[in-house]
């Protein structure tokens, strides 16, 4: 469907020492003819995506926190309503929806190998077992804990290249008529957006209401229910339940309609965004390498795993943008896999008090916009997605 060539694992931020010994891979993505799944053509081992020096913090916005407290809370209402209801997530990072739910008082475990990050869930109150989730690791949750009413996943489920292990390791922990619910990008959203950023080694599977569908039947599941979340552009939350159980959501029927609609297993949609695609980095390319030959200056804004897809696939390295600011004190004195772009902080940015500055994080902009107001009335931002476009 579409190669963005060689890349690094793109939460992998490094030190300039380190460069010499950088991974990288392919990224390409294709769909499989049997059950329309888009996926990685090569994947990259989780130890090196989930390492202890993980980057990624789920409670790096306002906005996150705010979503997954409202996610928690609703579990809290309704499938957590039960008896001394249990509930595991799926790589639960620094515990931005599991904080609630201990709070809450509610018997729960996160399962996260990111030791550096779940330290954070630690401190906030949550339960943690520092581990990839799979069949395994079910077995001895179950064996210690007993099923789970929900097993919940955001931006986790879709990460993980081991389904079989995964979906077995669901069917082993989850009980009678528990629920498997996930939020994770969506390939309508990727596609309806040009988010080809939203690609990169994590992000392993990108999936539909048809593939997750399929899926679902593989292993002994039903699609019940989907919504939307707001998250990373727009993602899906899916429920999954065991058949039967529940009468599927009229929406499930119509996420399914509206994806034939739209071609989203259509190697025609395929070729129509590849091409977009490419014409975005010619002219990404072309206005940035102006800017530089008339003197203006170019900062870029927000370092989340997107920069690291959008900066290698277009080769943008400092000469272009001389640095990035992120938020994250864990990403700041470190460089952008791959591009090599420096990460400073906020502070950075009102001091170099740029012309121009490239929204990277463009899943955040409103709350970005609101914290750069000065900026705005001087500065011009750079947007990508879904074209290129200054304003
Ligand atoms: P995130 O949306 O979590 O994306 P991804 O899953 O693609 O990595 O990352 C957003 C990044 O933007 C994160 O590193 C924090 C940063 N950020 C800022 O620097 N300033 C801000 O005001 C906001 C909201 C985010």
């Amino acid at each position: 469907m579409l190669d963005l060539g060689r890349q690094p694992s793109a939460n992998r931020f490094l030190a300039r020492a380190d460069i010499a010994r950088e991974f990288m891979f392919r990224l390409a993505i294709g769909m499989c003819h049997s059950c329309t799944m888009v996926q990685l053509i090569e994947d990259v081992p989780e130890e090196i995506r989930y390492h202890d020096g993980y980057r990624y913090r789920a409670s790096g916005s306002a906005t996150h926190r705010r979503h997954f407290a409202r996610v928690a809370r609703e579990l809290l209402a309704t499938e957590l309503a039960g008896p001394n209801p249990f509930i595991v997530e799926i790589g639960c990072n620094d515990g931005v929806m599991l904080e609630t739910i201990a709070r809450a008082g509610v018997r729960h475990l996160g399962v996260d190998p990111a030791k550096e990050v779940t330290e954070l869930a630690r401190e906030r109150g949550v339960n943690v077992l520092d581990a990839f989730f799979g069949d395994s690791v079910a077995e001895g949750i179950r064996a210690e804990h007993g099923s789970a009413d929900v097993i919940f996943g955001a931006n986790t489920v879709c990460h993980i290249a081991y389904q079989d292990s995964l979906l077995r390791g669901v069917d082993t922990l989850l009980g009678p008529d528990g629920v498997f619910v996930f939020e994770e990008p969506y390939l309508g959203t990727v596609i309806s957006q040009m988010a080809f950023d939203q690609i990169y080694d994590e992000h392993v599977y990108y999936f539909t209401a048809r593939s997750v569908q399929q899926m679902a039947q593989r292993y002994g599941f039903e699609l019940v229910d989907v919504g939307r979340s707001p998250l990373h552009g727009g993602e899906i939350r899916y429920t999954l339940t065991r058949p039967g159980r529940r009468r599927p959501s009229p929406a499930v029927g119509e996420l399914l309609a509206d994806e034939r609609h739209r071609g989203l297993a259509d190697p025609v949609t395929f070729q129509r965004f590849a091409d977009a695609v490419a014409k975005i980095r010619d002219d990404l390319l072309t206005l940035l390498r102006d800017l530089r030959d008339r003197g203006s200056t170019v900062v870029g804004y927000g370092a989340p795993g997107k920069t690291a897809t959008v900066t290698n696939y277009c080769g943008i390295g400092p000469e272009l943008v001389p640095f990035v600011v992120d938020s994250t004190p864990a990403k700041q004195g470190l460089l952008v896999p791959g591009s090599h772009l420096p990460v400073r902080p906020p502070q950075a940015f009102t001091t170099a008090n740029p012309d121009y500055a490239l929204l990277f994080a463009w899943n955040h902009a409103d709350e970005i916009m609101a914290k750069e107001q000065a900026f705005s009335r001087r500065g011009k931002w750079i947007r990508y997605v879904p074209d290129v476009r200054v304003g």
